[in-house]
């Protein structure tokens, strides 16, 4: 069963709590995008705030590091309560070293690519990660388009992970709508990300619940 991860970037931050228990019966993971200004143009949250959501759900948090220097902040956001802490590959020179770090503090480690990133920038440490994240959108903002050739990507990484055991988890995040839900699922997703088709819905509990039934067809 695909997986779904509500991304809280789309909700209203003057009123987390109450948008988190809106999804919280019904969703498998929040996703929590964490933005720092350099290695994407957009400010977000930090630490404090995702110990603050830990405080208010039993929801394991999905925490995607957008920032340039990931290794100084990994040990504040392991303490605040993440679940999975993402890191992307682009701003690692030494990934393999900052995976085993995020797996000593005791967190599931994983790797994120932008769409223009090659694959290959995470075979050799396929074996050292909970989760690949596969970017459908230029990061930083919710609300973009699925850029169409990340499909082709998520195919392939699916049969390179599909060699593995344990098999790791592909979460594919940026444009994922109703329409397109069952194809990235088809490609071998087995985590989807949705912000603004969740939380920019009126009703997101229910937005979650019509992600499932369009996913069991
Ligand atoms: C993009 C973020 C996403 C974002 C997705 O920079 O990493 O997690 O919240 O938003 P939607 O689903 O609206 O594309
Ligand atoms: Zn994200």
């Amino acid at each position: 069963m695909v997986k779904i991860a509500p991304s809280v970037l789309s909700a209203d931050f003057a009123a987390l709590g109450d948008e988190i228990a809106k999804v919280e019966p019904v969703a498998d993971l929040l996703h929590v995008d964490v933005m720092d200004g350099h290695f994407v143009p957009t400010l977000t949250i930090g630490p404090v705030v995702v110990e603050a959501m830990h405080r208010r759900t039993h929801l394991p948090l999905d925490v995607h590091l957008m920032i340039q220097h990931p290794d100084r902040y990994l040990a504040a956001f392991a303490k605040a309560g993440a679940a999975y802490l993402t890191v992307h590959a682009e701003v690692c020179p030494h990934l393999h070293r900052t995976l085993q770090q995020i797996r000593e503090l005791g967190v599931k480690a994983g790797v994120a690519l932008n769409p223009s990133t090659s694959l290959h920038a995470v075979e050799q440490v396929l074996d050292q990660v909970d989760l690949i994240l596969l970017l459908s959108v230029n990061p930083g903002f919710g609300g973009q388009e699925f850029i169409p050739f990340v499909l082709k990507k998520v195919e392939e990484m699916h049969r390179w992970l599909e060699r593995l055991n344990p098999r790791p988890e592909l979460e594919v995040d940026g444009g994922i709508k109703l329409e397109n839900c069952r194809d990235i699922a088809r490609a071998g997703a087995t985590i989807l990300v949705a912000g603004s088709a969740i939380f920019g819905n009126t009703d997101a509990r229910a937005a979650v619940t019509q992600f499932r039934e369009a996913l069991a067809k």
